[in-house]
């Protein structure tokens, strides 16, 4: 066909794998393929920059960076990522320490989910991978077949890509999880959101502070020798606009355990934004050839820092199916996808809730707040209980192809 032609009619590509989504989980699940000698294409929505700036979570569980290592995509993170042994937990204004070396032999990391986006994308197109920034309207169908096919489009010409899977990596707001025609959706919102800023202002210490105050909840965290991250419990329709630099430096100061001999640096505000409070699970996780992963698939709360790790353990499952798949010739293990996730995802969430429940206010019910206190008052004393949390804390081994819930 002449290429005038062909360029009015759109482009027709190929691959074995279409990942819908260029964020944790799509870009590990890339890697992984790419491992494996199985070729894929990525379709992002966003420009380059836009997604190597979007500033969310920080928090590597051990797996996470042990992943991250086996596939040679650790360097900067190895220099850059802060390595902490324990988090804090200030109750009424007192600090308890849960040493994670201690309680489990293994710590975490510190590291912009921004950074880890940038790291996964430069090495990918440095090992000639495709990634394709600013993919409008992508559109999969033919899911039901063993020929699904991604309409997109790209520089104003309408781009078709033919492939074998369809991963569907593209987050809470994606086209790929509605796609899930037979899915059910279980939910909980919570009524408080987060106020998270980030800090020109050096750290002071190097663990992470929950801290419970009869005010709110309150978090301190960081991402660098220099900057600063942290978060307030605020109402669920708070507005940006009522929090002036001022107020977000003395209610920081007011719910931090300054009493106790914490200090905060403060500086200028460089990065703020409302995140909701909200756990959801939509299953099955796949329809067909469509496999959805990550934040299209589920939500945590952001109190645990699971996000970002669970959209990655999920990358391992949907490469270890799709490896079945197209290399084993076993097409029916797609089959165990929903199953060996679920797992993870609701021991997750339930994680995740807990440390939510543990630490906000709740305004309705004195009898909550006795509960809440009284398992602070455990999780503080009991090594038992901050082993449990420590485990959970510092991730979960990932899903081996043994364990899968066939
Ligand atoms: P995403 O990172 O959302 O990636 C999805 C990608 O798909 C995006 O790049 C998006 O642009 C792209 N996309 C979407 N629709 C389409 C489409 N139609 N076509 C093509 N591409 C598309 N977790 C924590 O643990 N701690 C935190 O502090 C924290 N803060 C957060 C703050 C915010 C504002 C948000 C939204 C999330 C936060 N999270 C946090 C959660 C964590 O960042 C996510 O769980 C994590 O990003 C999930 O990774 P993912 O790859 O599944 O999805
Ligand atoms: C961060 C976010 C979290 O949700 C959390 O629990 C701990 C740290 C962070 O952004 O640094």
């Amino acid at each position: 066909m002449a290429l005038a032609s062909w360029a009015a009619m759109g482009g027709i590509d190929e691959t074995e794998v279409a990942i819908v989504g260029a964020g944790p989980a799509g870009l590990v699940l890339a890697h992984l393929l790419a491992a494996r000698d199985i070729d894929c294409v990525v379709l992002e929505q966003r420009d380059r920059a836009y997604v190597e700036h979007r500033v969310r979570a920080g928090v590597l569980e051990h797996p996470t960076v042990e992943l991250l290592r086996e596939l040679g995509l650790a360097e900067r993170l190895e220099r850059e990522g802060l390595a902490h042994r324990g988090i804090q937990l200030a109750v009424d204004g007192i600090r308890h320490r849960i040493d994670f070396v201690e309680l489990t032999g293994r710590s975490i990391t510190l590291y912009g989910q921004q950074e880890v986006v940038k790291d996964l994308i430069a090495a990918r197109l440095a090992g000639g991978g495709q990634i394709v920034f600013e993919a409008l309207d992508v559109a999969p169908t033919a899911i039901d077949t063993d020929r699904p096919v991604v309409q997109y489009r790209h520089d104003g010409v309408a781009r078709t890509l033919r492939c074998r899977i369809v991963a569907g990596c593209d987050g809470s707001y994606g086209v790929c999880g509605p796609l899930v025609a037979d899915r059910t959706v279980t939910e909980h919102t919570y009524p408080f959101a987060w106020l998270g800023v980030l800090a020109e202002a050096a750290p002071t210490q190097d663990e992470l502070v929950y801290a419970s105050h009869d005010r709110g909840f309150a978090l301190y965290s960081m991402r660098s020798p220099t900057v600063t991250r942290l978060y307030l419990q605020v109402a669920p329709d708070e507005q940006l606009a009522a929090w002036s630099d001022d107020r977000i430096w003395d209610e920081l100061a007011t719910r931090l355990p300054v009493g106790d001999g914490f200090r905060l640096n403060t500086g200028p505000i460089i990065d703020r934004g409302i995140t909701a409070m909200h756990s959801s699970v939509a299953t099955p996780m796949r329809h067909g050839n469509l496999l959805v992963a990550g934040d299209a698939a589920h939500i945590v709360p952001a109190t645990g820092a699971k996000g970002m790790n669970l959209a990655i353990a999920d990358a391992t499952v949907l490469a270890a199916v799709i490896d079945d798949a197209l290399r084993g010739g076993r097409p029916e293990h797609l089959a165990d996808y929903t199953p060996t996730c679920l797992r993870r995802v609701w021991r997750t969430q339930h994680f995740s809730h807990r440390m939510t429940t543990m630490l906000h206010r709740f305004d309705d019910d004195a009898f909550r707040r006795q509960l809440q206190r009284t398992e602070l008052e455990i999780v503080t004393s009991s090594v038992a209980a901050a082993t449990d949390l420590a485990e959970h804390y510092v991730g979960l081994p990932f899903a081996t192809l043994a364990e899968r819930a066939t």
